[in-house]
């Protein structure tokens, strides 16, 4: 097992990879914490592994509670954070209690979110169980919850006080969801490291076959880069963590245009990060080769590097609407090479048009 730390004074805390689930009761029994545990999770995810996290649980000594919400992104919303306090309530959690997420990003934002804001904040543990979630999500104390308005627009910085990621629960992960996660993984190739990059192209059949190792390494290698990014700049604050926004200006504005419904995450990060490396090849900063290497490993893994059908005029909007926009001015990131991106503002937005 590798043991990741966060370092963030004194809510610095640990993140477990390669760990085992039927462990996590005695790997909690080790931080100083309450003896209640109320798990969030839904049902599906509950009925592949709730069993073995509830029995290690308990044989640890600790009272166990489990809940569950609805699946998808609509239960990541106000309506359902109601709900999860009054089951804090029912279940008397105090300030001693413990949260543990149980699940993909959805439910660990959501249940994040509920820890940082009953009785002004428990004790939070992320156990992530899609591969997007322990590469990213559960990494950095970002919680949120959805407004009809849009996403992500209620939640605010909470750090859980350890991270448990267990790679054998993607056995049970459909393709389209490790999809999303890789589309993540070759964002940190992209913006950090061209070894890991290398790394990718070289064991990609070994990575989508989940192969143990290539795997611990993948999510190692991934969260290493996460954390460094954070201890520099926690709260979005210092120019930095934008960095990990690579590709989703695009992204974004493809799933808005296509009301979330068009592509996935994962695929619309995936375009956006060759659009971005377009731009770049036509400022003169990134070479066409290595514009044919992201193309070629985004292909390889599944995902498109083209937008399909589109409404271009809402694509148009929802970019310039994007809240990466400053002072009337569009920010982004672009590749200077495998494993370096530059912020800029000077891109003409003729270029933006016409390769988006
Ligand atoms: N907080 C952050 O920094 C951050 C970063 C990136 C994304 N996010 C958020 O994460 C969310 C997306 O998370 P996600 O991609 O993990 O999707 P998700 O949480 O919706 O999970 C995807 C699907 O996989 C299922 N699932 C989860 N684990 C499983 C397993 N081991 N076996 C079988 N099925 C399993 C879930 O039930 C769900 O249907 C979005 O809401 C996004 O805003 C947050
Ligand atoms: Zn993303």
């Amino acid at each position: 097992m590798e043991i990741i730390k966060l370092n963030l004074n004194e809510r610095t805390y640990p993140i477990y990879i390669g760990a085992n689930l039927n462990k996590i009761g005695e790997t909690l029994s080790c931080f100083n914490l309450g003896k209640k545990i109320l798990i969030i999770s839904n049902a599906y995810i509950l009925s592949l592994y709730g069993k073995t996290i509830e029995r290690s649980l308990k044989d640890a000594g600790f009272s166990v509670f489990l809940t569950c919400v609805p699946e998808g992104e609509e239960g990541k919303s106000l309506p359902q954070a109601a709900k999860l306090y009054e089951c804090c309530l029912k279940y008397k959690l105090d300030r001693s209690s413990t949260i543990l997420s149980l699940g993909g990003g959805v439910i660990g934002d959501l249940s994040g979110f509920v820890a940082a804001t009953y009785l002004r904040g428990i004790n939070f543990i992320n156990a992530p169980t899609t591969l997007l979630s322990q590469v990213d999500a559960s990494i950095g104390g970002k919680v949120a919850v959805n407004l009809p308005a849009g996403k992500n627009l209620v939640g605010t910085f909470y750090q859980p006080k350890f991270v448990y990621i267990d790679p054998s629960v993607l056995k049970t992960l459909s393709f389209k969801e490790i999809k999303n996660g890789m589309a993540e993984i070759v964002k940190y190739g992209m913006i950090k490291d061209a070894e890991f990059f290398s790394y990718l192209e070289e064991n990609l059949e070994k990575i989508k076959n989940l192969n143990e190792e290539a795997l611990n390494l993948v999510i190692t290698r991934s969260v290493e880069i996460k954390v460094k990014v954070v201890e520099e700049d926690e709260r979005e604050e210092r120019g930095k963590r934008e960095i990990l926004n690579f590709g989703h200006t695009f992204g974004h504005a493809l799933e808005k245009a296509t009301n979330y419904k068009g592509y996935t995450h994962g695929e619309a990060v995936a375009i956006g990060m060759v659009i971005a490396s377009k731009i770049a090849c036509k400022v003169g900063i990134f070479s066409q080769e290595s514009l044919l290497r992201l193309k070629r490993l985004l292909q390889k893994i599944g995902l498109p590097v083209e937008i399909g059908e589109i409404d271009r005029e809402k694509a148009f909007d929802a970019l310039y609407l994007d809240k990466k926009r400053r002072e009337g001015k569009l920010r982004f990131l672009l590749p200077e090479r495998i494993g370096k991106v530059i912020l800029t503002e000077k891109v003409p937005s003729s270029l933006i048009e016409e390769i988006f």
